[in-house]
């Protein structure tokens, strides 16, 4: 590793405090001279870092960067060495993983990206992906042998995303089934969770999981067509590469622990959705229901019109109990 992104992983890892050129010299065992020069390196790579005569350095609390360094320190002792890639632009971390996992890149490998020009959600739909106001992030996970239930992987996101939101915010968002955190009755993240198949065998080789949320967008940023649906979490002091290592971190914990009891009952307390009145798509069909639970592998139980209890496995659904979803 270079001293500049050395100097970037002690900013990081401690934001709240300065560093003096001399300490950091000593503990990176440089210079203060190569200290100092890779300070200005950063710089020109648009962190902004106070400079403070007799107190040292500290990156500014606006300053946020995505960077491997940023997200790698704040990344559990057993994911350190996780291969990680910050883009400054892409069509899509999703599209980027898939073309990675095709190069068997490990699991854990986390993709990330400033902006995307093709950002993709479900059903073939577009996920506004301005720069730097979103955390546009894909997981590249390996499933074993057999794994029979893609989809609670993205139950297993969806929580993790919830509990990283809540463990550095004092917001307290919602799941609507499947893939959607909600705050305040506006959309802050979705995920998509697509499978790549091996082409001789027909076994899943790789999932990989996309995770969007709107950071800090501005309600004029967000196109008209948008408006009163998309939010934006409002992340406050909190960097993105913090966010995105605590989302990570949880998604690949879950991971080792898929279609337990723990995380379903979870997904269930954290849901939006029970009591709701639904509309749900099957085919080209748009139909009437309302929602009594989530069964143990994530499908949402429905009661319809006739009196019988279906389980919907996917599929899109708009809550019609409050018009706005
Ligand atoms: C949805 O709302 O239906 C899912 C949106 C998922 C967006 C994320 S952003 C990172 C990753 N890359 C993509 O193109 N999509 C996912």
């Amino acid at each position: 590793m270079s001293t500049k992104n050395d100097v970037l992983s002690v900013l990081e890892r401690e934001r709240d405090r300065y560093f003096s050129g001399q300490e950091l010299a000593e503990t990176l065992k440089v210079s203060r001279t190569a200290v100092w020069k890779a300070v200005k390196g950063l710089e020109e790579e648009g962190h902004k870092i106070m400079a403070i005569n007799n107190k040292g350095y500290k990156l500014e609390i606006g300053s946020d960067i995505l960077s491997e360094e940023g997200v790698r320190v704040h990344l559990l002792q057993k994911y350190k060495n996780n291969p990680i890639t910050v883009l400054s632009v892409t069509d899509s971390t999703n599209t980027q993983a898939k073309r990675l996992a095709m190069d068997k890149v490990p699991h854990g490998t986390i993709i990330l990206a400033e902006e995307q020009t093709a950002g993709r959600g479900r059903y073939g739909k577009s996920f506004y992906s301005p720069r730097g106001v979103g955390l546009y992030m894909s997981l590249i996970l390996k499933p074993n042998i057999g794994m029979s239930e893609p989809q609670m992987i993205t139950v297993a996101t969806a929580v993790a995303v919830c509990r990283a939101i809540e463990k550095l915010t004092d917001k307290k968002p919602q799941i609507k089934w499947v893939n959607d955190i909600y705050l305040d009755g506006k959309k802050i993240c979705g995920i998509l969770t697509e499978a790549v198949t091996d082409f001789e065998s027909g076994c899943i080789e790789s999932i990989v999981v996309g995770v969007g949320v709107d950071c800090t967008i501005s309600e004029g940023l967000i196109p008209e067509e948008f408006r009163g649906i998309i939010g934006s979490l409002g992340i406050g002091e909190i960097s993105r590469n913090r966010l995105a290592a605590e989302i990570a971190v949880g998604i690949l914990e879950s991971f080792e622990i898929l279609g337990s009891r723990e995380i379903i009952d979870e997904y269930r307390k954290r849901s939006l959705m029970y009591g709701r009145e639904i509309r749900y798509n099957l085919g080209n069909e748009w139909q009437n229901a309302r929602v009594t639970g989530i069964s143990d592998t994530g499908g949402l139980i429905v009661l319809i019109d006739s009196g019988e209890e279906k389980i919907l496995n996917s599929g899109e659904v708009i809550i019609s109990s409050k018009a706005k979803y």
